[in-house]
């Protein structure tokens, strides 16, 4: 069966300190759970990747890993602003997100450059968490599934299924990103199955059945007991709720509790 990965993208939230009382608040509330068949990502801005990593070793926590926001796949250079896997890893962190639809908006992430990341990070061992999704618009004129299939054949390409043993996919509807509308869970099945079935073509099904799918968009404690108990859910990247402890720690015992 396939573990529930619930991630908390902190996107340009929290400076060293406020994230550092975060870990603190997150671990303490976490810490007489049993979490069961769940990973437990969060991901902090670059300059609070050492702090946090370095605080989860010395607390001697196990069960929670650091993400980055990004990655970039030149090893080192002039390439202001941007941040390699090796600096990455010295920093602790084990998960990268790649392509968030907030990058593709704002910093002009295309499918291309979105392909040189993943690849970055899997030949650096840091596991990419892809994330594909499509617009309202998109979704209006009934095209969300060939975005989506687009967007995983070429943030996919030329790369084979051992490449991708870590890959994580993140279905991240933009329209439901930070807006509070969550698609709903028959929505969200039904492009994950889709999904799934992509991944299938292009690896087989062995791999696609081991792929782990994560929803994203405005996903919360209202609705993460529905969403996460659909067949092809398994888990979260989120944004708002992760910022408070008690929230995202709640999440993450509803995953914990759910039995596929
Ligand atoms: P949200 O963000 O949960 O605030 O909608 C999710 C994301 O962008 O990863």
């Amino acid at each position: 069966m396939r573990k529930f990965i619930i991630a908390g993208n902190w996107k340009m939230n929290f400076d060293v300190i406020e994230s550092l009382t975060f870990v603190k608040e997150l671990t303490s509330k976490l810490a007489a759970v049993d979490i069961n068949n769940t990973d437990i990502v969060i991901a902090p801005t670059f300059t609070a990747l050492y702090p946090v990593s370095d605080s989860l070793k010395n607390e001697g926590n196990k069960t929670i890993s650091v993400g980055s926001q990004n990655i970039f796949w030149e090893k080192s250079g002039a390439y202001t602003g941007e941040i390699s896997a090796d600096m990455l890893i010295s920093s602790g962190v084990e998960y990268t997100i790649i392509g968030h639809s907030e990058r593709r908006q704002y910093f002009g992430e295309t499918n291309e450059t979105i392909n040189n990341r993943i690849k970055a990070s899997f030949e650096n061992s840091l596991k990419p968490i892809f994330c594909i999704g499509e617009t309202l618009e998109e979704r209006e004129s009934g095209n969300e599934k060939s975005v989506v299939s687009k967007q995983i054949k070429e943030g996919l390409l030329n790369f084979s299924a051992k490449d991708l043993e870590n890959l994580v996919i993140a279905y991240e509807p933009v329209w439901a990103i930070g807006t509070g509308k969550t698609a709903t869970p028959e929505q969200a099945e039904e492009m994950h199955s889709y999904i799934r079935s992509i991944i299938s073509e292009m690896y087989g099904s062995e791999f696609a059945e081991a792929l782990r799918i994560q929803y994203g968009g405005s996903l919360n404690l209202k609705n993460a007991q529905n969403l996460l108990s659909k067949p092809n859910i398994d888990g979260g990247l989120i944004g708002g709720a992760s910022l408070k402890a008690i929230d995202f720690s709640e999440i993450i015992k509803i995953a914990s509790s759910i039995k596929k």
